[in-house]
């Protein structure tokens, strides 16, 4: 880790809790990355509520109807806190392609799934749980992974599984996956800033698989 601490940018729409999850790692004194700077699309965002209460500049960058223009006004903001990645917690907008390869290999996301199942356009919050319990499935997860065009199908760098149990309800799996969501972040954004888990390296071995 040259010069420092890992420059994190996080980008949110809603409450926030992987936010946290990410702030309350970094105060370790031996956690190599820091939050710089948190942006949401939406002014109330609960997340701003946290960044601002830990002491973390909170930017609103709101949507636009051309995402390009979204993605150059949020790199704007990303640059003027030298950002160096940008990991998405419960953002709900897809990035445009022009942003996505200017940070190519530098933005990661968490799913509340074992992708590839239950992941792609659409499958967000309460909908990805409904469509495990729907499926019969005995086991979920979440997954940390890297974001490429694709939506939820870039390289995976973590996954964490739960059981889904036979009374299970949306609340109490979402609730039961939101605690391995909130260890497996921190833990994976570790790897991926100490180089322990390589964008290339992974983008490769999934091709070699193809
Ligand atoms: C999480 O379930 C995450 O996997 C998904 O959106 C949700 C965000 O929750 N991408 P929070 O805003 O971090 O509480």
């Amino acid at each position: 880790m040259r010069g420092g601490r890992a420059r994190l940018a996080v980008l949110v729409s809603g409450r926030g809790t992987n936010l946290q999850a990410i702030l309350d790692a970094t105060r370790a004194p031996d956690y190599p990355a820091e939050v710089v700077v948190v942006v949401s699309d939406r002014p109330g965002a609960y997340a701003l509520e946290r960044a601002r209460q830990a002491g973390v500049p909170a930017h609103v960058v709101p949507w636009s109807r051309d995402p390009a223009d979204f993605g150059r006004r949020l790199a704007e903001v990303l640059d003027a806190h030298q950002a160096q990645w940008v990991c998405l917690a419960g953002f709900l907008r897809i990035l445009p392609p022009e942003f996505v390869q200017r940070y190519r290999g530098r933005i990661l996301n968490i799913h509340p799934s074992l992708l590839p199942a239950f992941g792609g356009r659409g499958m967000y919050g309460e909908r990805v749980h409904q469509a495990v319990l729907a499926s019969g499935a005995v086991e979920s997860g979440c997954t940390v992974h890297f974001v490429t065009e694709d939506v939820d199908a870039g390289p995976v760098v973590a996954q964490a599984r739960v059981p889904v149990l036979p009374d299970d309800t949306v609340e109490t799996l979402a609730a039961r996956v939101a605690e391995q969501e909130h260890r497996l972040y921190p833990e994976a954004i570790r790897r991926v800033v100490t180089g322990q888990v390589r964008f290339d390296d992974l983008a490769a071995a999934e091709q070699l698989a193809r």
